[in-house]
C-alpha cells in the first residue's frame, strides 16, 4: 500500500521502517530539518535498539519529506504520528495533530478515496475533532473529499519497539467506517498473519501467537490507549507501596510480587518495586485522563493515587539516604543511571532527574553515570552543578554513597567489590532492586534496596 506518515519521532519512525520493511511504500513527513537531514543520510535520530541495522536496509526506499502536500495525493493510508506535549494543566496538546489532519484536507485529491489514522496518544474525541477539521477543509475548499478516519493506538514500548511492532499483542482499530477496518486490516496484514520473513535481529518469539485485531468505536479505541498505559502504571505504584509496607514489615517484595504474579489473573510482568515510572509517558498520560475526566467533572482517585505514590518513591529514595548519612551537606553521592528505564537515553520525566535536585539542593556534590543518556541529562541538568562520569568505577572514588536509579544490564555485570572498596563509606542504594542483598552485602556494601 502507499503510505504516508507525518511525524518522524519514537512512533512515526518505528512505524515507518517496519511498514517498508513489509513492502509498504512508505513517505515520511517532518517538519525538523535536522531530524530529515540524518534520515536522508540513512541515520536514525532516535535510539531504540535494532532500528539503525533496520534502516540500513530500508532508508532507501522510504521518502522523507518536509512536505504534506508532496506525498499525500497519491497516498491510500496517512497515519498521524505527530507528539501531543501536555500543557501546564496536564491535558495533552493536540494542535500537532489537528494541523496535520488540516495540512492532509488541504492536500487530498477531490474524489479520491483516503484512509486517515490517528496513531499519537490523544484525548478521548480527538477522532471526531480531526473529521471536523478535515470537513472544514473540504468546504473550503468547496470540493466533496471521501476520507475515513480511524484511531489507531500505539503501545510501542521504548527500548522493545521494534518488537512490539512486528510481534504485538494486539492491534486495536477505532473506526466507524468498515472502509478503514478494511484498509488497516490489508496495511497490518503481514503482522497479522505473520507472513514475513523476520529480521535476523528480531525472530520471532517461539511463544508467539497470532495477534487479534480489535475493532471498536473510535472513543474506544481513543481511551483503551490511556487505560493501557494507567493500568500499567498503578500496577508498578501498586507494587511500590506495598513495597514501602514490606519494608515497615520486615517482608521482601521481590519475593511478594513473585508470589503473587504466579496468580494467572495477576501475572508476573510490571511488577518490579522500585523508583518507579517515569519516561514520556505514564507521566504524561495519567496527567492527561485526569484532564480529561476533570472536564467532565468525574473524579479518578485510583489514578491520583497511582501518581502520588510513584513520584514520592523519588523524595522516599533520598530521605532513606539522609536518615542513614544524617546529612547530605557536603557528601558525595555517585548516581549510577540516567535514563528514565535501559536501553534508551531518554531521560524524560526520569527518576534521576528529581532525585539529583533533590540531592543538590541539600548540598550534597552529585556524580552521574550513564552509558548513553549523558548528553541528554547534561542539557536537562545545565542549572545546577553536577559532574559527569564516563568510568562508572570512578563514580565510586572516595563517594560516601551510591544510589542505582537506572537498571542497565552492565552494572549487573560491574565488580561490587571494586565499586565498594574505593568509597569512603561503602553505601549502595539500590533504586531498582538490581542486586541481591547478599551479592552486595557479600562485595562490602551496605545495602539498601527497595522494600526488601
Ligand atoms: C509505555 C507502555 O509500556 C507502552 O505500551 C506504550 O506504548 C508507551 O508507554 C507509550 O504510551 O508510548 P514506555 O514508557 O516506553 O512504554 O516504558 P515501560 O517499559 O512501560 O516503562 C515505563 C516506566 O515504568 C519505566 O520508568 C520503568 O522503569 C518503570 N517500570 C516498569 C517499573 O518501575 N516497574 C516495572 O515493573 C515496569
Amino acid at each position: 500500500m502507499k503510505i504516508t506518515i507525518i511525524g518522524t519521532g519514537y512512533v512515526g519512525l518505528t512505524t515507518a521502517v517496519v511498514l517498508s520493511y513489509l513492502n509498504h511504500d512508505v513517505a515520511a513527513v517532518d517538519k525538523d530539518s535536522s531530524k530529515l537531514n540524518q534520515l536522508h543520510d540513512g541515520k536514525s535520530p532516535i535510539h531504540e535498539p535494532g532500528i539503525q541495522t533496520l534502516l540500513d536496509e530500508v532508508h532507501h526506499t522510504i521518502r522523507f519529506t518536509p512536505n504534506v502536500a508532496e506525498v499525500v495525493p497519491d497516498a491510500e493510508l496517512i497515519m498521524i504520528a505527530v507528539g501531543t506535549p501536555p500543557k501546564k494543566n496536564g491535558e495533552a496538546d493536540t494542535r500537532h495533530v489537528e494541523q496535520a489532519a488540516r495540512e492532509v484536507a488541504e492536500a487530498c485529491m477531490p474524489n479520491k478515496h483516503y484512509t486517515l489514522v490517528v496513531k499519537s496518544t490523544v484525548p478521548i474525541g480527538t477522532n471526531r475533532r480531526v473529521a471536523q477539521v478535515v470537513e472544514n477543509v473540504f468546504t473550503e475548499r468547496k470540493i466533496q473529499g471521501n476520507v475515513s478516519i480511524a484511531s489507531n493506538p500505539e503501545f510501542l514500548q521504548e527500548g522493545l519497539a521494534l518488537q512490539g511492532a512486528f510481534y504485538p499483542d494486539r492491534i486495536v482499530v477505532g473506526a466507524n467506517s468498515d472502509d478503514a477496518i478494511d484498509a488497516l486490516r490489508r496495511l497490518y496484514k503481514p503482522i497479522l498473519e505473520q507472513t514475513f520473513a523476520p529480521p535476523s535481529a528480531l525472530p520471532r518469539p517461539a511463544t508467539y501467537h497470532l495477534p487479534p485485531m480489535m475493532t471498536t468505536d473510535p472513543n474506544s479505541a481513543e481511551m483503551i490507549k490511556y487505560a493501557a498505559n494507567t493500568f500499567l502504571a498503578l500496577k508498578i505504584s501498586f507494587i511500590n507501596e506495598i513495597a514501602g509496607l514490606c519494608e515497615e514489615v520486615g517482608a521482601d517484595v521481590t519475593e511478594v510480587a513473585r508470589g503473587i504474579g504466579l496468580d494467572a489473573r495477576i501475572g508476573q510482568r510490571f511488577l518490579r518495586a522500585g523508583l518507579g515510572w517515569g519516561g514520556s509517558c505514564y507521566p504524561k498520560d495519567t496527567a492527561a485522563l485526569l484532564g480529561v475526566a476533570a472536564k467532565t467533572g468525574y473524579e479518578m482517585q485510583i489514578t491520583e493515587a497511582a501518581r502520588t505514590v510513584n513520584f514520592q518513591q523519588r523524595t522516599r529514595i533520598v530521605n532513606k539516604l539522609q536518615t542513614i548519612l544524617k546529612t547530605l551537606k557536603g557528601k558525595t553521592i555517585g548516581i549510577m543511571g540516567l535514563a528514565f528505564k535501559p536501553n534508551t537515553d531518554d531521560i524524560r520525566e526520569a527518576p534521576s532527574l528529581d532525585i539529583i535536585r533533590q540531592l543538590v539542593t541539600e548540598g550534597a556534590n552529585v556524580r552521574a553515570h550513564d552509558p548513553i543518556a549523558i548528553p541528554n541529562a547534561k542539557q536537562a541538568l545545565k542549572d545546577i552543578s553536577v559532574t559527569f562520569i564516563e568510568d562508572v568505577y570512578k563514580l565510586s572514588y572516595n563517594a560516601d554513597a551510591l544510589i542505582l536509579v537506572t537498571e542497565w544490564k552492565q552494572y549487573h555485570r560491574l565488580e561490587l567489590r571494586k565499586l565498594a572498596k574505593h568509597m569512603k563509606t561503602p553505601i549502595l542504594v539500590d533504586g531498582r532492586n538490581l542486586f541481591t542483598p547478599r551479592e552486595a552485602r557479600t562485595a562490602g556494601f551496605h545495602y539498601i534496596g527497595i522494600g526488601r
